[in-house]
């Protein structure tokens, strides 16, 4: 009688890399291996070892003790091989036909791919191309459409809080500003909730144009109520009601002008040129995205990671893993391809911050 051949499938890292990334790859990998019998290739610094065949079997020791480590031991890349590029023209490079090509050699049955928006939108377009593909959500940003939550995000909620519950004790003493800038180019998630959970009395996101005026204005009644400081948490794609008016073009040309001026700063000078206040400015940056998954995150990618060897299992391609209310499922990658989850102005944790007095500047 035939032997059914043992299947093999290829994992990948891809986009920023943020805490969770390796218990995703330990829950995916161990399942499958342990519970379904796998092979697992692991492929490095994301669909850019795809392309060029960088890749290798991994042993259960691989995925031994990286529960707990921040970044990806396969290493990450903001590989876009769909984007047309002139040099790789000119040199007759095709990246999917390497991929495809590097797919067939490997004797993969399905590719697993961790990464946020634009991954998972590579990861759809590899699908229509005839691969299998399966998708892990993962951002610090929040911001896949079709997924309550993302690994990678709760970590960073809690270091964008501490961070901000550091700046009070200053902001505090020193009777100042403390502007502290957030990642989120497109979605202010992490901002509002990190903002919410430290206090932030100002917050401003991409969702919610601000006016600088309204900003002011709102300090200065503290100021007369007795409270010097304010925090402010800003995302860093936040804009004011005119930038917002402007087409995206507009908006980045006139950006450019400043261009080594983060949006923090920006509001730092927005605020001093009006009022008499000091403002201090910290932009977390990358530090958001480093060190240790959070206790939540290590769960939440240890079960996508289960959840995607469950796909795998069944045959179930071309469908990213997510989460609705506390239950893991999937969804089709073509559900989620090219969307962007971005924050309602009208959602519940904008109008809880309301309630608690939080300004987002539009008023
Ligand atoms: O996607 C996560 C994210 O952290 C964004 O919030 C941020 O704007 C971006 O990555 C920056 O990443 P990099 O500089 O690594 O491209």
């Amino acid at each position: 009688m035939a032997q059914s051949k043992t299947r093999t499938f290829g994992i990948l890292t891809s986009g920023g890399d943020c805490p969770g990334l390796n218990a995703a790859i330990r829950g995916v990998a161990r399942a499958a291996t342990n519970e379904y019998g796998m092979n697992v290739i692991g492929i490095s610094n994301g669909y850019r070892g795809l392309i060029d065949g960088d890749a290798k079997l991994l042993k259960s020791n691989d995925f031994s003790g990286i529960l707990t480590q921040g970044g990806t031991i396969l290493g990450a890349s903001r590989e876009k091989p769909f984007k047309f590029s002139m040099k790789d023209s000119e040199a007759g490079r095709n990246k999917v036909d390497e991929i495809k090509e590097n797919y067939r050699k490997l004797g993969l049955d399905c590719l697993v791919v961790l990464g946020g928006n634009g991954t998972q939108r590579t990861a759809h377009l590899l699908q229509e191309e005839g691969l299998n593909v399966i998708g892990l959500p993962k951002t610090i940003d929040n911001d896949i459409w079709g997924t309550d939550i993302t690994f990678g995000y709760y970590s960073a909620m809690s270091i964008a809080t501490q961070a901000i519950d550091r700046l009070h004790t200053t902001a505090l003493s020193h009777n100042r500003v403390m502007i502290v800038e957030i990642m989120g180019h497109k979605a202010g998630w992490l901002a509002l909730s990190s903002g919410l959970a430290g206090g932030a009395d100002v917050i401003c996101i991409p969702e919610i144009p601000y006016d600088p005026r309204s900003i002011t204005s709102y300090l200065m009644n503290r100021a007369s109520a007795g409270k010097e400081f304010s925090i402010i948490a800003v995302a860093e794609g936040a804009m004011t009601k005119d930038e917002a008016k402007l087409t995206k073009e507009e908006r980045k040309k006139k950006l450019k002008k400043n261009r080594h001026l983060s949006r923090g700063m920006i509001l730092a000078q927005e605020i001093e040129e009006t009022i008499d206040m000091e403002c201090r400015v910290t932009v977390l940056g990358y530090q958001q995205r480093g060190g240790a998954p959070s206790p939540m995150d290590r769960v939440l990618s240890t079960r996508f990671g289960i959840e995607g060897a469950k796909l795998l299992a069944e045959g179930q391609y071309g469908r990213m893993v997510c989460m609705k209310g506390d239950t893991v499922s999937s969804i089709p990658l073509s559900e989620v391809a090219g969307k962007l989850k971005t924050v309602p102005p009208d959602h519940n944790l904008v109008e809880s911050a309301r309630m608690v007095q939080t300004c987002f500047g539009d008023t």
